[in-house]
């Protein structure tokens, strides 16, 4: 394993009866790298991602997880606890509770007889709104309830979640759908800033122009397969972009 290396997948295949969905995807990723992945409908990505966090366990192939084979006992919970955590658009928060309560929706902070120390976690989020997120509104509170959130904010929150628990990989599948031009603006912003705080990103979008900006390299997947993977450095927004489009049209990259 390379020392930078905090992620890699060897060999994964995945099927779901007898569709195969992921076809010997093999990649890694760095620690403080910011990997898009991008790909049509369908192509994999999603399925990947559930693969890293661990809500589907591959049909074959390994994960290693800072140098460590973590395949065998992978699940949601094992993958939070080792510090991967994943930010959706539509699923980032639970509308009808506070903030302070989604903040530790399961991983509550219980006293010895098991009831939840409610101070504690309302200092808590409080102390996550102001330091990693910088919310300084005075509407945004620790009792907000989290519906009356805009998709930005929710965003914001479920990252600023992800780094208090002190996340390595930080996985946002579609971060920006539905957001305004000033919410992705800060979203893309929140991107480079996990980056800056030593932590990786896994990002997915269908907006070349969002992965283009904040990503370092480009991992292109077609019909559960790596058709080509890129450095930023490497490659211009228009030649990835002249890529995708190929593939669309003709199923080949060059
Ligand atoms: N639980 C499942 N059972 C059966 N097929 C599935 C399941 N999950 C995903 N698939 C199939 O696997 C393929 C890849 O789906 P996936 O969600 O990974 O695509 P994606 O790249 O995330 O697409 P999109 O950009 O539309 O989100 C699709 O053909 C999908 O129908
Ligand atoms: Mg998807």
């Amino acid at each position: 394993m390379a020392d930078d290396e905090l992620l890699r997948l060897e060999s994964i295949y995945k099927s779901f009866g007898r569709v195969n969905v992921l076809d010997n995807i093999n990649f890694q990723i760095g620690k403080q790298e910011i990997v898009a992945l991008v790909g049509d409908n369908g192509a994999g990505k999603s399925t990947i991602i559930k693969i890293i966090t661990g809500v589907h366990r591959p049909t074959s192939g390994t994960i290693y997880y800072k140098g460590k084979d973590v395949t065998k006992n992978h699940s949601v919970k094992r993958s939070r606890q080792i510090g991967i955590e994943t930010v959706y658009q539509e699923r980032a928060l639970a509308d009808l509770q506070t903030m302070w309560r989604n903040m530790f929706a399961g991983r509550e902070l219980t006293d010895r007889f098991g009831f939840i120390k409610i101070r504690k976690q309302r200092q808590e989020t409080e102390r996550m709104l102001r330091t990693h997120i910088g919310f300084t509104s005075k509407a945004l509170t620790v009792d907000v309830e989290v519906a009356t959130l805009s998709g930005g904010e929710k965003q914001g929150v479920a990252i600023g979640r992800a780094l208090y628990f002190n996340a390595d990989l930080i996985i946002l599948d579609e971060p920006t759908m539905g957001l305004s031009l000033t919410e992705t603006k800060r979203l893309l912003d929140f991107v480079v800033d996990i980056k800056e705080k030593g932590k990786s990103v896994i990002f997915i979008s269908h907006n070349i122009y969002h992965v283009y900006s904040v990503s370092d390299r480009f991992i292109i997947l077609d019909r559960g397969k790596i058709a080509g993977e890129y450095a930023k450095k490497d490659i211009t927004h228009a030649e990835l972009e002249n890529k995708m489009v190929l593939l669309h049209k003709t199923g080949r990259i060059r």
